[in-house]
């Protein structure tokens, strides 16, 4: 099972809108993938005595990074605040298992932003993931002045969007397949660990 974060926690955010855009792209193809909605997972609940396992984690978070952990593949939803990834998105994964969660783990990247579309968000995350020996899709998808590219019914008909969307989606189903064939992902990294 894929998962689509959906980086931020703020109500009624576009980045859930085009989340439930790009899970319908995957049902289209045939994938059933799974929402990650970082507003569902008590990431404010969590405070600084859960850092290095000294405490349990409250259970949707420890739930969400079980998922993440077991991923065939995740799919970041990333909007633009401040200049950079939302707090809350980066709070999560500082608390995802080293290097479980992130060595190996096929990963692509949606923006989503005002006059620069979210480039700088996904760059950063980029940098996070190439850091930690993710394995980084090379198409992105950067939506600039997103609240005018869905509509009501939550849909994207902007040509030019649609179309690198429906691009990311076949070929990142077949980069984790390429990787997963030949034994490079992060699923099966983790089953040769010791327990
Ligand atoms: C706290 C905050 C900071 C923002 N900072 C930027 C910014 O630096 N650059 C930009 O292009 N848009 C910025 N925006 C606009 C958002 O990228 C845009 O509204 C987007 O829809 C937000 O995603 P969301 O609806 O999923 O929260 C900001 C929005 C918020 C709420």
């Amino acid at each position: 099972m894929k998962h689509i974060i959906i980086g931020t926690n703020r109500p009624d955010s576009n980045s859930k809108k085009v989340a439930l855009f790009v899970q319908k792209l995957y049902e289209q193809k045939g994938e059933n993938v799974e929402l990650l909605d970082l507003a569902d997972i008590e990431i404010d609940q969590t405070h600084g005595g859960h850092f290095g396992g000294k405490t349990a984690l409250p259970q949707k978070l420890h739930a969400a990074i079980e998922s993440i952990t077991s991923s065939e593949g995740l799919i970041f939803i990333i909007p633009e605040y401040n200049g950079s990834m939302p707090g809350v998105l980066k709070s999560f994964i500082d608390y995802w298992k080293f290097p479980q969660s992130f060595e190996g783990r096929p990963v692509a990247f949606i923006g989503l932003g005002g006059l620069w579309a979210g480039l700088r968000p996904v760059e950063h995350m980029m940098q996070v993931m190439s850091y930690r020996n993710a394995y980084l899709f090379p198409i992105r998808v950067f939506m600039r002045d997103v609240w005018k590219l869905i509509n009501k019914e939550g849909l994207i008909e902007d040509p030019v969007i649609l179309g690198l969307l429906n691009q990311q989606v076949e070929g990142f189903q077949k980069f984790c397949r390429a990787l997963k064939s030949e034994g490079l992902d992060a699923n099966h990294l983790n089953s040769k660990r010791p327990h």
